[in-house]
């Protein structure tokens, strides 16, 4: 069956099947297992465009608004990455009177902060009622809404033109994209700037992380596939860099057409990723195969540790852990229980998997055997935090980029 591309109208190629995955983020109370939402993950590629998408759409009412519960706060290491990326703007494009900025997905007012405090006139727009009352307490402005044409034209009306348009970890979850960019192109100013952040395809499929998909993350960007989507919107990328959050990410400047000159590291990106193979429909499948190696992998050794009797428990019960559990058949028979430092996690259940989550006390009452990384992206912290583990003969079990213990 022939998929229509979101972004450009092209045929777009299935080439990985994760099969039916919960909701990443519906950490269950144990009554309400059983009683969950669920949907096929397929990604596949556009051949005209080179958009990596998923082939299905989850409604945006069931994972964001009032029940979404990230709050981007709770990481020290993005608080300053944003800090920082605010004064930069607050130095150079939103020096001079009359600045506007506005950011989509604010969330709970992690970047306008810093905005807010330098006295520049901004709006975030966030759908979740709560994160948005945490940004106010923080003398945030927000509008309660998704992002989208009709949003912006009327944010437009009220407030003007934005110098910058500022969006982390948020484009990429909006199915409905185009209707965003033909937004951003009513409410952005002639001279204004499109900021965006977003996980990298190229190092999702250089390490094989797979876990990186699951309903939020609709598409997966690379330099061409936003090159091209800011085409076909009246935009022209003229800054890409690589940023080292949440397991590598880019952070794309979009421009109208001749406003700003283009910085060479976009042809730098463009020839790498063509190296690579990025973008190349022929190559998505050999990534695919690697990662049902992994799987293939991940179950033996599970399955081989349980029956010599070793304890093997998770670490992280993050949204990636959602993917790598389901589509491994991973559940309580082969981890018993996921140790995760977030306390409205504790006493719940994984998404689909249904394993319990515990507080760290937990962990080290007995010592595991094994534990499973969930959160590999955390790996140094974690490692760090509970050196006693290993000291005392524990070991970790890592699968991407490979399965292996270290
Ligand atoms: N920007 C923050 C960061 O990088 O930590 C938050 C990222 S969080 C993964 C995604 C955010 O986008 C959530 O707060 C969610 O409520 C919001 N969101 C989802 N759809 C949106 C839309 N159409 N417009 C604005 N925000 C949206
Ligand atoms: P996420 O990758 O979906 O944001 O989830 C990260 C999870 O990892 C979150 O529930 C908290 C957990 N975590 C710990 O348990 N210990 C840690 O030291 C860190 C950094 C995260
Ligand atoms: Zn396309």
């Amino acid at each position: 069956m022939t998929h229509i591309c979101r972004i450009c109208g092209g045929a777009v190629q299935q080439f990985l099947d994760l099969g039916r995955q919960p909701l990443s983020k519906a950490f269950l109370k144990p009554a309400e297992a059983g009683r969950e939402t669920s949907f096929d993950l397929t990604v596949g590629i556009c051949a005209s465009c080179t958009m990596v998408q998923q082939l299905g759409e989850v409604s945006r009412d069931l994972v964001f608004g009032p029940r979404y519960p990230y709050r981007s706060s709770g990481s020290p290491v993005m608080r300053k990455h944003f800090e920082r990326l605010a004064q930069r703007f607050l130095n150079h494009e939103l020096a001079g009177a009359g600045r506007f900025v506005v950011e989509i997905g604010s969330n709970d007012g992690i970047f306008l902060k810093t905005i807010s405090e330098g006295a520049v006139a901004h709006l975030g727009v966030d759908p979740c009622p709560r994160a948005a009352e945490i940004a106010e307490d923080k003398g945030v402005e927000v509008l309660v809404d998704f992002f989208e044409e009709d949003t912006a034209t009327q944010i437009r009306a009220t407030h003007g033109p934005a110098d910058v348009i500022y969006s982390a970890n948020t484009l990429s979850h909006l199915p409905y994209l185009p209707s965003a960019l033909r937004g951003v192109d009513a409410l952005l100013s002639e001279r204004g700037v499109f900021v965006v952040e977003d996980r990298y395809l190229g190092d999702i499929v250089a390490h094989t992380r797979f876990d990186q998909i699951y309903d939020e993350h609709f598409y997966l960007f690379t330099v061409r596939s936003v090159q091209a989507a800011a085409a076909l919107h009246g935009f022209e990328l003229v800054d890409a860099k690589r940023l080292p959050v949440h397991g590598g990410s880019i952070r794309y400047t979009l421009a109208r057409p001749g406003v700003r000159p283009q910085n060479i590291n976009v042809g730098e990106f463009l020839a790498q990723e063509r190296a690579q193979g990025l973008g190349d429909p022929a190559t998505m499948p050999a990534f695919a195969e690697r990662v049902q190696r992994a799987r293939d992998e991940l179950r033996t050794l599970l399955r081989e540790l349980h029956d010599s009797g070793k304890l093997v428990v998770g670490y992280g019960a993050t949204s990636k852990s959602a993917t790598v559990t389901t589509y491994c058949g991973i559940g309580p028979d082969l981890v018993p229980y996921v140790i995760d430092g977030s306390p409205v996690k504790h006493g719940r259940l994984t998404p689909g998997s249904h394993i319990p989550i515990r507080s760290p006390k937990a962990f080290s009452d007995p010592y595991p055997d094994y534990a499973l990384l969930f959160a590999w992206d955390h790996a140094d912290e974690i490692m760090a935090k509970e050196r006693e583990f290993r000291k005392g003969g524990g070991r970790w079990i890592l699968y991407v980029p490979e399965v292996r213990i270290v």
